[in-house]
């Protein structure tokens, strides 16, 4: 693949920093093209805690390379701009989780990735989308709290093996939510021969219509190994380039044109060539919050997958 002027120019300056760049399945394609990992989040944040290189240049959004932050506190953490917020994430706040907490002694909480350092800090585990049901399953408690993502503890809800009340909160995607199930009727009725795979943020009307519920890299593993050929794919649409690229042979649709994540197409060419010349901008997470954080997500690598 040729890489333009500006691709050229980023990876110079990584080799010259000896930094390495890390991007999220829904970046822009010229970012994706020209990473050194392309992944989801944490899978991207365990990356960055094993490589040599002393600078990460994370292309995502905040919370994504905050949790870079957590896992390699000896490293740089460089996120090219600070207008990179995910909606779900910001949907909880200390103050608020504590409130609540204090209202349900006793009860665990169960934190998506999706979510501050400081959030993660007062919580029991994390989980992502694609551990999120051997993570409830492995808890002992009859009741847990699960935040933010409330399509998500709802998914969990009807599917864990476990008699366990899940407790919700109000955070949503606006991105996944937002997909309506007549959105997705239309684009079934267009491309029938399709397989309609779902994100576990989807709302549950969505997710009924699913032919398969996925994380974003359970997404890639499934359309490589599936032997169907076309595929309506139920999330953000940057996960669409990848996807192409990996299966020349087979075709992928998106359901909806609003399946565009804003803030994680903000990053540019010209953001990373500034953060890595300018070393911007540094994300920090402070000590007491991030050992307490970092508890919260090693308890979750502990956990092993149903
Ligand atoms: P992953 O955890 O699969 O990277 O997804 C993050 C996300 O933001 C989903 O909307
Ligand atoms: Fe956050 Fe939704 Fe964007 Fe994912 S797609 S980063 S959950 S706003």
């Amino acid at each position: 693949m040729e890489l333009n002027s500006q691709q050229q120019e980023v990876r110079r300056l990584l080799a010259e920093r000896r930094a390495i760049m890390l991007a999220h399945n829904y970046q822009p394609a010229e970012i994706q093209d020209i990473a050194d990992v392309v992944g989801d989040s944490l899978e991207l944040s365990i990356k960055a805690s094993k490589t040599e290189a002393e600078v990460i240049v994370f292309c995502g959004v905040h919370f994504m390379a905050e949790t870079a932050a957590i896992l390699c506190p000896d490293k740089t953490v460089l996120l090219p701009r600070l207008d990179v917020g995910c909606c779900l994430a910001e949907s909880v706040k200390p103050a608020k989780l504590l409130a609540r907490k204090a209202e349900l002694p006793g009860v665990p909480v169960v934190t998506y990735v999706n979510s501050t350092a400081a959030v993660k800090a007062e919580s029991d585990i994390c989980c992502t989308s694609a551990n999120a049901i051997s993570v409830v399953n492995s808890l002992a408690a009859p009741r847990v709290l699960m935040i933010p993502d409330q399509n998500l503890a709802l998914y969990c809800a009807r599917h864990t093996s476990k008699e366990i009340e899940i407790l919700t909160w109000e955070g949503w995607c606006n991105v996944h939510d937002g997909l309506s199930a007549e959105e997705v009727l239309e684009a079934k009725k267009a491309h029938p021969q399709a397989v309609f795979v779902a994100h576990p943020e989807c709302n549950p009307e969505v997710v009924d219509l699913a032919d398969f519920v996925r994380s974003t890299s359970g997404m890639l593993k499934f359309v490589q190994e599936e032997p169907a050929k076309e595929f309506i794919i139920g999330t953000e649409k940057g996960i669409l380039h990848r996807m192409r690229k990996e299966n020349p042979g087979k075709v992928f649709y998106s359901p909806s044109k609003r399946l565009i994540c804003r803030p994680m197409k903000r990053i540019t060419l010209t953001d990373v060539i500034a953060a890595l010349k300018e070393n911007r901008h540094q994300i920090t997470v402070p000590e007491d919050i991030r050992v307490r954080a970092l508890k919260a997500v090693e308890r979750m690598l502990a956990v092993p997958r149903d």
